[in-house]
């Protein structure tokens, strides 16, 4: 087999996009346009290039892969003149596959077969029939065979009645490549050199084209626009959800669910409705994440229940949890086994031991809590004192009762019972009662104050 270079064209400027980022940077999922396209380049190609013009450096900073080699095409004169700029850099007897940075959702199985096609045959062309072909290069074909490619500006009327199109993805024989594209010229309604204008001069030279036609119009897709990336995003999304269901995840409606990164689940996990995940999330079996849940480098054991409205980031959930509903579990935690964190508690840099329970309404940061821990409602752990953070440590089989505070740095030794409303300052002995509040007491003497007119 021959080597294979990928010449990405990627010198467009993409002004629909109204962006001050270069199209190609455009973010679908949790990828630019064009890493999407440089991840299935990469699989195939022994060299990756990337024609490059608009924001170049901005480009190149953003992929920051020292693996490509950057060409830069100063005025773009056509998809011709784009190719020609990586030539030099290409050997004869290697093959040329042009992919486009702004097409990201091509797939491997496709690129092989115009691989395997241009060895056998010298030239190998992507096309695709679609609906309404408005706006792209025709497909002219004599007897079944491809003669040339017209661009709609120069088609006459019978050439535009043609449904087959180019896609402009082709795998083409360095050498004879480089032959034709010598001969390139600006004839034409554009005045570019026109890439597609080899594929005449390969007929004329006696070649036989060989002809690969898309099975997935998403695969050839440009995006031009956000509408377009909208689309695409959708098709990925899509995509992605139909494999995770054929694994065996129940996706309540995969139109509205979302995987941005990477997603691994055991048996009968469930997600429901309007669900993000990003970064690496592991699911265990029978886990359950609720609708309107934000899931982000998590790791999650089995038996799990995520409710409603929850926040999880860079954090361990241990096997018969329970977070939520509307939980924040923000990074460094790690939530034991059994353990339970409610509504409107946020758990930060903190160690939560088995079957612990903060139930309601608490922030417990820079904490570690032993087993069996119950936290009652509007209990605060204060960590920061306005330059440092601090410590607080939690025994085994505390209660806190509601309201408190705890001023860290402080330790609750093991089965301590912290009475409601305490503002804690002081470590807090093993097993006994500790609280801090004034008397209550009511005045006698004391009237209601009367509204003044
Ligand atoms: C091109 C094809 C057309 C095909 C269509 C598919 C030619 C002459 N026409 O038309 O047959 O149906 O794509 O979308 O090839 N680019 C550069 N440098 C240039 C010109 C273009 O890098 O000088 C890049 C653009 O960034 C873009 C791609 O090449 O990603 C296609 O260029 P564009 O001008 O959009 O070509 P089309 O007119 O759409
Ligand atoms: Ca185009």
């Amino acid at each position: 087999m021959n080597k294979i270079n990928a010449i990405i064209l990627a010198a467009g400027k993409g002004a629909r996009m109204n962006s001050t980022k270069p199209k190609v940077l455009q973010a679908l999922s949790d990828k630019t346009l064009l890493q999407h396209v440089l991840i299935q380049a990469q699989q195939l190609c022994s060299q990756v290039f990337v024609v490059y013009g608009f924001g170049g450096e901005q480009v190149q900073q953003a992929i920051n892969d020292d693996s490509i080699k950057w060409v830069q095409q100063v005025e773009q004169l056509g998809t011709g003149h784009a190719v020609v700029q990586a030539m030099p850099q290409i050997n004869n007897d290697s093959i040329s596959l042009i992919l486009y940075g702004d097409v990201p959702l091509i797939e491997q199985s496709t690129l092989k077969k115009l691989i395997a096609q241009a060895e056998k045959q010298g030239v190998a062309l992507l096309s695709v029939i679609l609906d309404n072909p408005t706006g792209y290069g025709r497909i002219l074909r004599k007897n079944g065979k491809i003669q040339a490619i017209i661009e709609q500006k120069d088609a006459n009327i019978e050439q535009i009645a043609i449904s087959e199109v180019n896609t402009g993805i082709m795998a083409v024989n360095s050498g004879l490549l480089k032959v034709y594209l010598d001969k390139l010229d600006t004839n034409n309604a554009q005045g570019e050199l026109y890439l597609t204008d080899i594929i005449a001069m390969a007929v004329a030279d006696g070649k036989i084209i060989a002809s690969v036609i898309a099975d997935n119009e998403f695969e050839v897709a440009g995006v031009n626009d956000k509408v377009q990336l909208a689309e695409l995003e959708r098709v990925f999304q899509k995509n992605q959800a139909t494999k995770f269901m054929q694994n065996g995840l129940t996706l309540k409606d995969p139109l509205r669910f979302d995987c941005r990164g990477t997603l691994s689940f055991g048996q009968d996990c469930e997600i429901d409705v309007n669900v993000l995940i990003k970064g690496d999330v592991s699911l265990g079996d029978n886990t359950l994440i609720a609708s309107n849940c934000i899931l982000k480098n998590a790791k999650i054991g089995n038996n799990v229940a995520i409710l409603p409205n929850s926040i999880i980031e860079d954090a361990i959930i241990g096997d018969g949890a329970s977070i939520g509903p509307f939980a924040r579990i923000r990074p460094d935690s790690n939530i034991g086994e059994d353990a339970k964190i409610g509504n409107f508690v946020e758990v930060k840099k903190s160690t939560i031991g088995k079957g612990s329970k903060v139930s309601h309404l608490s922030y417990i940061g820079d904490t570690t809590m032993g087993r069996a821990v119950n936290i009652g409602a509007g209990v605060i752990t204060c960590n920061y004192d306005g330059v440092n953070k601090h410590q607080t440590i939690i025994g085994d089989g505390v209660f806190v009762g509601s309201d408190s505070q705890l001023i860290a740095p402080v330790t609750l030794g093991k089965n301590a019972t912290i009475g409601a409303g305490s503002t804690i300052t002081k470590d807090s002995p093993e097993g006994r009662l500790t609280l801090s509040r004034s008397k209550q007491i009511s005045l006698k003497n004391w009237n209601k104050p009367i509204k003044k007119n």
